[in-house]
């Protein structure tokens, strides 16, 4: 089965071509940076307006790549929610125009369920049953997952998510949107230990999380060190210490809980997804806690961590192969479309 798959929640217009039987055909991705970079964060209205720009021609990309009609293709797939109500509405509608110009099913895909299936696109992919942690900048939350469908919330951040701390911390410390891959770049040149940071919730014995009171220490850290005035301002190795001290505060607190989440399961499989799943230091600090543990872990590709129109095919065509949806044939009434901002998963 062959599953056109459209992501357009935030930033990034992702479209995609996954098949049942031969994985990825093809996918490509319009990253929206330089729309937002000079107001400092996403403008909703922006965004869409680019979504309408690069939507179709995308598609046409990724067929013309994969050497396709969109005859060859069995369903159309949209991101449904949860994300921007403007720019879900560019994909949900475009995905049920192809649909009902083509007769092909069209199925909406929850956002975080196809960053939690996203790691299914690597080779080997993992077995189930896994953790997921999928870690965003609007999600940092811990599921049992026993199959395609069966996911079990485990365990959620209090407040913010990690992906948005990395972003308020970067815009703290001036740096530009795209702000957490900024400050991860950053940490890097930074000196561990020079900054001492809380690890907020750290021993409570539960899998939840929260990050603001982390947000917090570091805004006054960061203050205290400008005597007071704007932490922008600080030199380049002073931020470098901070940004340094900040993440290895929030890897400490995903490493320790994502023990903690293989301890309650029983399972021997972690894989993570979402936008800071593409950060270096969680990756090799993972890697190093649980292959000392015997488990594993699967991190997608750093692209099919962030958002992309991969992971909502996938996750629309698995979906299809164990309800047989497709079975029913379209009628007008299937065309018809809503998007779903806010949306908890399961
Ligand atoms: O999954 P994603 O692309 O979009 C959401 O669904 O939220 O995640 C975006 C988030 C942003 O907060 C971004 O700053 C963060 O992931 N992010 C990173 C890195 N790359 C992206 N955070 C830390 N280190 C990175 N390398
Ligand atoms: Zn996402």
């Amino acid at each position: 089965m062959r599953v056109l798959g459209i992501e357009t929640s935030c930033d990034e217009t992702g479209v995609a071509l996954y098949d049942t039987e031969r994985g990825l055909l093809a996918d490509a991705l319009h990253s929206q940076v330089a729309v937002h970079g000079a107001f400092g964060g996403v403008v909703p209205e922006l965004a869409s307006r680019d979504h309408i720009q690069r939507v179709l021609p995308l598609v046409e990309r990724v067929l013309a790549d994969a050497g396709l009609s969109i005859d060859a293709v069995d369903a159309i797939a949209f991101t449904q929610g949860p994300g921007l109500a403007g720019a879900l509405l560019v994909g949900a509608s475009v995905a049920s125009a192809l649909g009902f110009a083509t007769g092909k099913p069209v199925i909406g895909v929850h956002h975080m369920e196809g960053h939690l299936l996203s790691p299914l696109l690597a080779t080997p992919a993992p077995q189930f049953p896994f953790v997921a942690l999928l870690v965003s900048g609007g999600h940092t939350q811990f599921f049992d997952v026993r199959a395609v469908g069966r996911y079990r919330l485990l365990g959620d951040t209090q407040d913010d998510a990690a992906g948005e701390a990395f972003d308020k911390t970067a815009q703290l410390l001036g740096l530009p949107y795209p702000g957490g891959p900024a400050l991860a770049e950053l940490a890097e040149a930074g000196t561990p230990g020079a900054v001492s940071l809380p690890r907020p919730m750290l021993d409570s014995g539960t899998l939840d999380l929260s990050f603001s009171g982390l947000k917090t220490a570091v805004a006054l850290r960061a203050r205290d060190a400008a005597n007071g005035g704007d932490p922008a301002s600080l030199p380049a190795d002073r931020k470098a210490d901070i940004a340094c001290a900040f993440q290895a505060a929030v890897v400490d607190v995903l490493v320790a809980k994502s023990l903690l989440a293989l301890d309650v399961t029983g399972f021997a499989t972690l894989v993570v997804a979402g936008g800071v799943g593409a950060n270096r230091a969680l990756r090799s600090r993972l890697h190093g806690a649980l292959s000392a543990r015997g488990a594993a872990v699967f991190f997608p590709e750093p692209r099919y961590c962030t958002d992309n129109g991969a992971m909502i095919a996938m996750a629309a065509a698995l979906r299809l192969m164990e309800e047989a949806r497709v079975s029913a044939p379209p009628n007008s009434a299937s065309y018809s479309f809503s998007v779903r901002p806010r949306w908890a998963l399961p």
